[in-house]
């Protein structure tokens, strides 16, 4: 199974998550930043997944990636991210699976990137849902709360298996 992750991130919490669910899925998988994805699914890709920071309970906008890099954020490309990106993206028949990160202690609050992104994909056609998932930070820097790379790398089996593919233990 070909898999694309393309992710974004501005202290590089989601980033880990992003190459954890790609290393969980084994050597078909490509991880690859918003700001340098392609312009389309290549035709090889079976499964998309999709991931970012959630900022204003949603996917960020160039002001929340400003804001970031005001509070001290660096690894972030503040041009581009996962909203711009799927924005562009063609619809397309590919699987998809979306996730974010978000703080923990406000997980209980609704608003998630993942289910933002999820909600483009379904309105443009971009592909057929699979699944969305939350990984959880303890603020906004991180880090990533102890546990959720081992959900991320469980989620990445998960989306394996569903999609019919052998899993890289
Ligand atoms: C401008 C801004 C807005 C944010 N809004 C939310 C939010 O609405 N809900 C939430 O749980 N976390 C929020 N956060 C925290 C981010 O989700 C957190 O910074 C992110 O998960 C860290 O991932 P990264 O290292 O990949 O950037 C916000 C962060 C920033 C910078």
């Amino acid at each position: 199974m070909r898999t694309l992750v393309v992710y974004e991130s501005m202290w590089g919490n989601t980033r880990e998550v992003a190459e954890t669910i790609a290393e969980a899925l084994g050597g078909g998988a490509t991880v690859v930043e918003a700001a340098r994805a392609p312009e389309s699914v290549p035709e090889d890709i079976d499964l998309l997944v999709v991931g970012g920071p959630t900022h204003a309970f949603s996917m960020s906008r160039a002001s929340t990636r400003r804001d970031a890099e005001a509070k001290g954020a660096r690894s972030g490309d503040a041009g581009s991210g996962i909203r711009e990106w799927l924005a562009a993206l063609p619809s397309s028949d590919v699987r998809v699976a979306t996730f974010d990160t978000r703080v923990g202690s406000v997980r209980r609050l609704p608003g998630s990137a993942a289910k933002a992104a999820a909600k483009e994909v379904r309105r443009h056609a971009l592909g057929h849902l699979v699944d969305t998932e939350s990984f959880y930070v303890a603020d906004m820097s991180g880090p990533l709360l102890d546990g959720e790379l081992e959900r991320a790398r469980t989620w990445g089996h998960e989306l394996a298996a569903k999609c019919g593919a052998r899993t890289h233990e």
